[in-house]
């Protein structure tokens, strides 16, 4: 038999449906806000002038080449959107074993940097800090003959980046490579460099995910990489714990902030980190949740607009300040309507 509180029959004292009855009411007591300025707009950026190419696993997103991507920062900019997160598409010849390209002063990332800063100085750029655009084998870093990437030569050469993306203009540095000890060499080098102001955005909790596949085909890094994986630097997705020692440990080294990443399928992580450091705290909505909530709206299966906002809700919800997703002209522009 189930046992009831109130007799059968009897009204029940607390109507949790009352507060729900009305408009008014349910916008009294909804406890979380979405806005333009919780959003982050990852970009691709490509050689060339006047360039723009669809990515067909993310219909939708473009390739962009940096006169290009300077209108996109524009529409930004009128779109209220804070931040952009570039990531630059290498043509195979740049990409090379030592990645030298990748600190290059007039590389593509810093070229486009630059562009933007010059032109829409207001918008913040967040520059991503990692190897893997810019090596013929697509791994995040140097490697040893046996094909592991190597940390403490790894990071030398993220410093050389960092410094780089610091020196076009970038206000943020974000690393996402993660090797051990990046965040606290990047601070003493940014420091020693005199770019006190320079933000780090550690990509903390960055899980070994299946999710990444379509920015490794924006990128076009998946080729390079083939059945490589990254589970010696990336995280497990079966651990939770050891993204609280991750985070205290790039909080430790210098960062600003801290990413984890993917998003909805890693909401736990976030609630976790944000209840435990109470710091600005990211969160990556990936290419693969992108392409999964666009490939079921263009089917019909889901209503485009409705579950993006849910999506983005949750990860507020979870804790996260700010949120790096594909789809943030499309929010700015549906929070606008
Ligand atoms: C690599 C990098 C990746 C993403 C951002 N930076 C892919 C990877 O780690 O292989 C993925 C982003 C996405 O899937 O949207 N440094």
């Amino acid at each position: 038999m189930i046992q009831f509180d109130t007799p059968r029959g009897a009204y029940p004292v607390t109507r949790m449906r009352r507060m729900r009855r009305d408009d008014f009411s349910r916008r009294l007591m909804r406890e979380t806000v979405l806005t333009p300025d919780d959003l982050i707009w990852p970009i691709f950026v490509l050689e060339g002038k006047g360039q723009r190419e669809a990515v067909p696993s993310m219909p939708g997103v473009e390739r962009l080449s940096i006169d290009l991507l300077v209108e996109a920062a524009r529409e930004a900019q009128r779109l209220g959107i804070p931040a952009m997160a570039l990531f630059p598409v290498i043509p195979m010849e740049a990409k090379s074993l030592d990645a030298r390209e990748a600190y290059n002063p007039d590389g593509l990332a810093q070229r486009a940097v630059r562009a933007i800063k010059n032109a829409v100085p207001e918008l913040g750029i967040i520059t991503d800090v990692a190897l893997d655009p810019f090596t013929t084998h697509g791994q995040d870093g140097l490697i040893d003959d046996a094909g592991y990437v190597l940390n403490d030569e790894t990071v030398d050469v993220l410093v050389r980046q960092a410094i780089s993306h610091a020196e076009a203009g970038a206000d943020i540095v974000a690393p996402s490579d993660m090797m051990d000890g990046r965040i606290g060499a990047i601070r003493a080098a940014l420091e020693a460099a005199g770019h006190i102001h320079t933000r780090i955005l550690a990509y903390s909790a960055k899980y070994a995910s299946s999710y990444y596949g379509p920015f490794r085909d924006a990128v076009g890094s998946a080729a390079n990489l083939g059945s490589g994986n990254k589970y010696t630097y990336q995280m497990d997705p079966a651990n939770a714990e050891e993204s609280i020692h991750e985070v205290a440990l790039d909080l430790a080294e210098g960062a600003d902030m801290v990413m984890i990443k993917p998003g909805m399928p890693y909401l736990d992580i976030v609630r976790r980190v944000k209840d435990q450091f109470g710091v600005p705290t990211c969160v990556y909505h990936v290419s693969g949740e992108y392409a999964m909530l666009k490939a079921a709206s263009q089917n019909g299966w889901l209503n485009e607009k409705a579950v993006v906002l849910e999506a983005m809700i949750s990860m507020k919800r979870a804790g996260a300040d700010a949120i790096l997703t594909y789809y943030a002209p499309y929010v700015a522009r549906w929070l606008a309507e």
